[in-house]
């Protein structure tokens, strides 16, 4: 079983942590197998949460997620249908994993080898990270985002790229604790006032 390295900083893994929103004596064990689960105790039930590849059956709930948890732009590109339908129709260059609490879906990231339709470096975007309100701040952003890191590490992936909205701090902050550096600024790139902040993360 492969467990998911956190940043230092967080809490790690098998530790200790607080995960409910009273933040009150839960601890989780996150791994990252279909058959393995992160037990997190809130208050007396016992929830476990698993990450797991998505597929095109999970649009509707990337959808719902979205629309509840992230304000559209000029904050927050919103997947649509045919956004999601790209992702699943190309696996060999886009993938997507999501964050499960029980059932529930409580967060997903996404990346695509599209970095072409912004610059012509080689390389691979992370195009999506969203968490559910009810759990943020809780370290499961950068559980997502070191995911997707680690496999595109796999991946012999020399080049991450991502953009966020210059609004968006608990992003840029987000993606900045993790070793992405701001090397671009454009302004109105997705319309007037949508401005871009380009972050990338190079291995050697
Ligand atoms: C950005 C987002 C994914 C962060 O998720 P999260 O689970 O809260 O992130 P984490 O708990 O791992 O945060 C890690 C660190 O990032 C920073 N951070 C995250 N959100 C922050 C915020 N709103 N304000 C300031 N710092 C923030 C903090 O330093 C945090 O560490 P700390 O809580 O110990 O202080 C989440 O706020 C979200 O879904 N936003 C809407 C969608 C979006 O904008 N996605 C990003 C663009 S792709």
């Amino acid at each position: 079983m492969e467990l998911l390295k956190l940043p230092t900083g967080t809490p790690k893994l098998n530790s200790k942590i607080q995960l409910t929103r009273n933040k009150k004596v839960p601890s989780y064990n996150l791994q990252d197998t279909k058959k393995s689960q992160i037990p997190i105790h809130k208050k007396q039930t016992t929830h476990k949460m698993q990450i797991k590849q998505l597929l095109k059956a999970n649009i509707k709930d990337i959808i719902e997620l979205e629309k509840n948890n992230a304000p559209d732009k000029p904050y927050y590109a919103r997947y649509d249908d045919k956004a999601l339908n790209f992702i699943f129709d190309n696996p060999k260059t886009c993938h997507a994993i999501g964050l499960y609490d029980d059932d529930k879906l409580i967060g997903w990231g996404a990346y695509r080898t599209n970095w072409y339709r912004h610059s012509k470096e080689k390389g691979v975007e992370i195009s999506s990270i969203v968490i559910n309100k009810n759990y943020r701040r809780k370290g499961l952003g950068t559980v997502i985002l070191n995911k997707i890191i680690s496999k595109l590490k796999e991946n012999k992936i020399k080049n991450i790229f991502l953009t966020v909205s210059p609004l968006n701090v608990g992003a840029l902050i987000l993606y900045s604790k993790n070793g992405f550096i701001i090397f671009d600024y454009k302004k109105d790139v997705y319309g007037l006032g949508s401005d871009r902040v380009y972050l990338r993360l190079s291995f050697i």
